[in-house]
Order: structure tokens, then C-alpha cells, then sequence
């Protein structure tokens, strides 16, 4: 399956990536995930994204373009993978299409994890995740085994820069512009689905319901 997953910052995209890309054994690529990896390891293209993401900005389409071209290329895309975080823009879904179409391929499902946007701030603000794998955890909500340390790789826990109150508020505020317009690219294409629930557990089980059902 080739899988996307669309929803606000805080939505929970990374976090059912990781569940969906374990279950299914599909490689998880999140742009969000390796621009902290770049930035890290002080490589030109993450401090040049350094300097948006901190602002809660987005990284220009050329940068996300180029890094999720070069994971595409490190897999066998026709065994399937789920993308969190990409595409961001009607260009970067534009990309991803033509690039897709170019292979005789295309996405098969987009998932989209509806979510009150009240409920976004303090999930963010509580947000905890390892720079090693991705994962991401809830101080309250989804506490790892051991305080501080990810259950899946054993390192340390870290709060994302990017996730103080006034960054959290205008990233929030960017993606939502922004996904409107993605919304209604996918549902014209008749690929998008829409998820809710409460839990991480109820939204991952619609997950599954949805994938199964198109399988
Ligand atoms: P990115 O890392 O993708 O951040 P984001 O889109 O803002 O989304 P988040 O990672 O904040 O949220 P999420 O939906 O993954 O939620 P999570 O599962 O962690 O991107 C960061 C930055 O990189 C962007 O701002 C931009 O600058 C740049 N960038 C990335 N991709 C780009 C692109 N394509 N183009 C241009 N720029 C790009 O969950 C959030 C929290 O809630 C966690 O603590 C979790 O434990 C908890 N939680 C999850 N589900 C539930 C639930 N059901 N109930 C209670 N708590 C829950
Ligand atoms: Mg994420």
C-alpha cells in the first residue's frame, strides 16, 4: 500500500505512521523526522531548513522535494510506504503525482486525521520524541514505559524546538491554509479518507478499518 497521511501539526500522523509502518511493514517516511535528522548533523540543507522550522515556517518545496525524492529512491516503492508530512503544498502533491505517474504508480489511500484543533496546543505542548527513530510520545497521554526513554530504541526523549506555545500557535496556523487545498486535490482523485476518533488506540483501529477495506 501506498499510504499518506494528511492532518494538522499535532494531529497524530507521526505517531500512527510508526503503528501502520510496524504492522504493515512499510517504510515510514516523514519529512519533519529527517529535517530534524539534517539539522542535527549540521548538514548544509538542515541549516538552511533550521532557520524556517524554528519560526514554525515552512522549509521552501525545492528542500522537502529533494529529501523525500532521495528516500523514494533508498526503497521499493511498489512494495509500498506511508509518507507523514509530505506532501505540505498543492506544488509538493503535484510533485508526488507526476513523480508516481513517471513510475506507472500512483498513492492509494490518503488518510486524513481529522482532528478539533483545540485539542492541538496541548497535545503539542506535551509532545516528547526521539531523534533516533521518530517516535513520538505524550507526557500524559502517551507516556513512554520509562520516563525520558523510547520504548522502541532505548535513547533519550527530547521536547522539538519547534514545539514552544507561540510556534506551536502559527504552525498550526500554516498548515491549516494549507490543507484545505490538499483535502480537495485528494478527494478528487477519489482517494481520501477521512479518520476521527478519540484515542490513539479508536483512530488506529479506523486506520486499519480503512486500509483493510482497500486492500
Ligand atoms: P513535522 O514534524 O511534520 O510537524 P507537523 O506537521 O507540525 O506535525 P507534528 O509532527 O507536529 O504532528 P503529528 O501529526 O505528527 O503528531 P504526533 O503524532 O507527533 O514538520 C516540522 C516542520 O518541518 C514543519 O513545521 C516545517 O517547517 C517542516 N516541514 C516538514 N515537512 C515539510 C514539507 N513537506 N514541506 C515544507 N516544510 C516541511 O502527535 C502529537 C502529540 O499528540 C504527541 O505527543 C502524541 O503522543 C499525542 N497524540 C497523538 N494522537 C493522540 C490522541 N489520539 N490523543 C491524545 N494524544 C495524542
Ligand atoms: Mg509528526
Amino acid at each position: 500500500m501506498k499510504l499518506m497521511l494528511l492532518g494538522l501539526s499535532g494531529a497524530g500522523k507521526g505517531t500512527q505512521a510508526k503503528k501502520i509502518s510496524q504492522d504493515y511493514n512499510l517504510p515510514h517516511i516523514a519529512t519533519g523526522d529527517i529535517f530534524r535528522i539534517l539539522i542535527e548533523e549540521g548538514t548544509p540543507l538542515g541549516q538552511r531548513a533550521e532557520k524556517y522550522i524554528e519560526k514554525g515556517k515552512l522549509v521552501p518545496d525545492k528542500d522537502a522535494i529533494k529529501i523525500v525524492k532521495e528516500e523514494l529512491s533508498k526503497i521499493d516503492i511498489f512494495s509500498g510506504f506511508v509518507l507523514d508530512g509530505f506532501p505540505r503544498t498543492l506544488y509538493q502533491a503535484n510533485v508526488l503525482t507526476e513523480l508516481l505517474n513517471d513510475l506507472n504508480t500512483e498513492l492509494d489511500i490518503v488518510l486524513y486525521i481529522k482532528v478539533d484543533p483545540e485539542e492541538l496546543i496541548d497535545r503539542i505542548a506535551g509532545r516528547r520524541v526521539c531523534l533516533n527513530c521518530g517516535a513520538s510520545y505524550h507526557i500524559e497521554y502517551n507516556s513512554p514505559k520509562r520516563e525520558g526513554i523510547c520504548d522502541l530504541c532505548g535513547k533519550e526523549l527530547i521536547q522539538r524546538n519547534d514545539d514552544q506555545e507561540e510556534t506551536i500557535r502559527y504552525r498550526i496556523e500554516v498548515h491549516a491554509r494549507m490543507i484545505d487545498e490538499l483535502i480537495i486535490y485528494y478527494q478528487n482523485k477519489g482517494i481520501l479518507r477521512t479518520i476521527t476518533g478519540k484515542s490513539i488506540e479508536d483512530i488506529y483501529n479506523n486506520i486499519k478499518m480503512t486500509i483493510e477495506v482497500e486492500r
